[in-house]
């Protein structure tokens, strides 16, 4: 049987399981698979298409900028990162106010951030004990939306983000993640670093 033949129906199985149609009612998220490996280049190219500027459905509530900032200010920070910041949809906003990083796993939203914007590398689950050590407390305010959701399935991968982000974080971590993921997160490791605003789980 010719190769391409079995991988374009595995591809099609594939996008069957995750578009929700078969089987389970809550797609199972993997980060590697839907952010680096080939196999969730389609995935994350139409999370892209759909939702930045000019897509269908462009992301720009559930939270508002606004809403982003509000919950900034009062930390005051000098420094501010996100984790998983994608296309840099949300630093593009912040960066005028507030003086910002990104990181995120994935070379291809990373090749998509606007040019100025300073972000790097970083898979949050696996961080190496160097750039712990070097980095301790080195950002005011860490803030994530939309990622922690991607290791629901694993409460290991989930304790160790968690963890790695309690020990890069100076003040603050703030997230805005569904209300299920916040439950979850702070069962399986909390600290007072932690703030919770729990988003809206809606077809985006
Ligand atoms: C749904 S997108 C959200 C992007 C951005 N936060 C926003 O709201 O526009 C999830 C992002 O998390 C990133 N991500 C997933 N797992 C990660 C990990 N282990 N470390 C760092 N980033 C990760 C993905 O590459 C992706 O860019």
């Amino acid at each position: 049987m010719p190769n391409n033949f079995i991988s374009n129906v595995t591809a099609k199985i594939s996008r069957l399981l995750r578009s929700n149609k078969v089987l389970s009612k809550t797609p199972t998220r993997d980060y590697l698979r839907d952010w680096v490996n080939e196999e969730g280049k389609e995935y994350r190219i139409n999370v892209y298409q759909r939702q930045g500027k000019g897509g269908q459905k462009p992301l720009i509530s559930n939270p508002t900028f606004q809403e982003v900032k509000q919950a900034l200010r009062p930390h005051s920070p000098n420094s501010v990162l996100e984790v998983g910041c994608g296309w840099g949809r949300l630093l593009d906003e912040l960066k005028d106010e507030f003086n910002v990083e990104g990181c995120d796993i994935s070379d291809d939203m990373l090749g998509l951030c606007p040019p100025g914007l300073k972000v790097f590398k970083l898979d949050i689950v696996k961080v190496d004990e160097n750039f712990l050590q070097k980095n301790m407390n080195h950002w005011d305010v860490i803030l994530t939306r939309g990622v922690m959701l991607y290791f629901m399935n694993s409460p290991q991968q989930m304790a160790k983000a968690l963890e790695n982000l309690s020990r890069l974080a100076n003040k603050k971590v703030l997230f805005w993640e569904w209300l299920e993921v916040c439950e979850h997160m702070k069962k399986v490791f909390s600290h007072s670093k932690f703030e919770f605003h729990p988003i809206e789980k809606r077809d985006e």
